[in-house]
């Protein structure tokens, strides 16, 4: 087999980079270890940026979005159990969309195949080949007893997420890992039950994080700061319900509306960059090459961009053969990583509980949270960052 970009993952990186590239006039093959079914139904972030949100709308795959997303103008930030609202929309003219991750991928699988574009589904035993020459190959199995096939290509896209196999191709001595951890995670739930608030709830509460968002007018989504190391069997729905009660608490009696939790489970968070995104003709986009803590509700976003930066890189090449834009690709995108890396970090450390705090440090916390709420330069700050940043083409 042969083709002109083999993409790697069908998320939402390599989904969207083979319609942008599909719409700039450049083939590709996109292949995912996992089935159709599978991507379609994991429950991951839910926060797109305005410019993710125009992205589905310039791809033409915006109609169930309109219809089923929902536009917020603002969030909340509570503390000392009061909320203080971030005009998003009226400090930026921008605001952001909540729509389900994997209702995008629903909607990126069902355009690029009405296209007549080739996803395969469920292949194993994936590696890369050749990828510092100019004829590229993954080499993979569609089921375990199937023989191996080639996928000879130009260029390789490794939009594989964090575990996939492209980043560990590219040999240690041409890249550095940035890596920092930190020492709690987060439970999320799925509730069946009309939405407690109009707008997000970003929440620092004594007894630690909460954060209060929607999918749906009937489904809801919540989460828990937890220990890092914490299992999912010791959050009894009730125990997840009281404690979201204690954490959300205002002054004048605020309580989310509760109902059946259809779904929980812990994520991790974890800060991680991987520099240069690139080696030879392999080019990494999205979690491949960074990660966020969802405390900035950023991943998705990054994973869009790069793609975004990456089609236009690769389209250039093949209309003016010129690769100035290819070699440039990472420092692009790192440039807006970088940003969205410190923002991610910064909102984690406002906003959760650190056991190692001291009281001083605690109350220096809040402090934080009371300026940047009540400063205009301060609400401008989160807003825009929380909207999403420009990509910036000059490095
Ligand atoms: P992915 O979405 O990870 O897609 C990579 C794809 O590559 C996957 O479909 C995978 O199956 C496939 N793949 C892996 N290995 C191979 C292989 N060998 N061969 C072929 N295909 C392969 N972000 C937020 O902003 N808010 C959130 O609330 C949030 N929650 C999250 C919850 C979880 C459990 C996780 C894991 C992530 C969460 N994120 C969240 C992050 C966000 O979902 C990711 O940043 C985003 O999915 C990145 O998109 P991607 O396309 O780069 O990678
Ligand atoms: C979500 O709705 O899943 C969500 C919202 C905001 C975040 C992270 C996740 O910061």
């Amino acid at each position: 087999m042969r083709t002109q970009v083999g993409i790697l993952g069908a998320g939402p990186a390599g989904l969207k980079l083979s319609l942008l590239l599909a719409q700039r006039g450049v083939e590709s093959v996109v292949l995912e270890a996992r089935s159709r079914q599978a991507i379609e139904q994991t429950i991951r972030a839910g926060v797109l940026e305005q410019g993710t949100a125009d992205l589905m709308r310039e791809l033409g795959v915006h109609r169930r979005m309109e219809k089923l997303g929902e536009e917020h103008e603002g969030i909340e930030f509570r503390f000392r159990g009061r909320g203080r609202r971030i005009p998003l929309k009226e400090l930026t003219g921008k605001c952001v969309t909540l729509y389900a991750q994997h209702e995008v991928i629903k909607d990126l699988v069902a355009a690029r195949l009405a296209q007549g574009g080739e996803i395969l589904f469920s292949v194993q035993d994936v590696s890369l080949e050749a990828i510092d020459t100019e004829r590229p190959r993954i080499r993979f199995r569609r089921d375990p007893d199937a023989p191996f096939e080639l996928l000879e290509c130009d260029f390789i896209a490794g939009c594989d997420g964090f575990h996939g196999p492209s980043r560990a191709t590219i040999p240690e001595s041409a890249r550095q890992e940035f890596v920092k951890t930190y020492p709690m995670g987060w439970l999320g739930i799925l509730t069946q039950a009309p939405p407690s608030s109009r707008e997000l709830i970003y929440c620092n509460s004594d007894r630690g994080f909460a954060l209060v968002s929607t999918r749906s007018p009937e489904i809801q989504r919540m989460y828990l700061q937890v220990d890092a190391d914490d299992d999912i069997r010791n959050w009894s729905d009730d125990r997840i319900w009281e404690e979201l009660r204690l954490r959300l608490a205002t002054e004048d009696g605020w309580e989310p509306i509760e109902g059946p939790i259809l779904q929980k489970s812990i994520v991790q968070m974890r800060s991680f960059v991987c520099a240069p995104m690139q080696y030879g003709r392999l080019y990494l986009a999205g979690d491949a090459a960074h990660i966020v803590p969802p405390t900035g509700a950023k991943g998705l976003n990054l994973a869009v961009s790069d793609a975004r930066v990456l089609a236009e890189a690769i389209a250039r090449y093949y209309r003016d053969g010129s690769d100035h834009l290819l070699q440039r690709y990472s420092a692009i995108c790192l440039r807006r990583v970088w940003k969205a890396e410190r923002f991610s970090y910064f909102m984690t450390q406002m906003l959760h509980r650190f056991s190692e705090h001291s009281p001083f440090e605690r109350e220096i916390q809040l402090a934080e949270l009371d300026y940047i709420t009540s400063s205009r330069h301060g609400l401008a700050t989160i807003a825009e960052n929380y909207v999403g940043l420009p990509i910036e083409w000059d490095t």
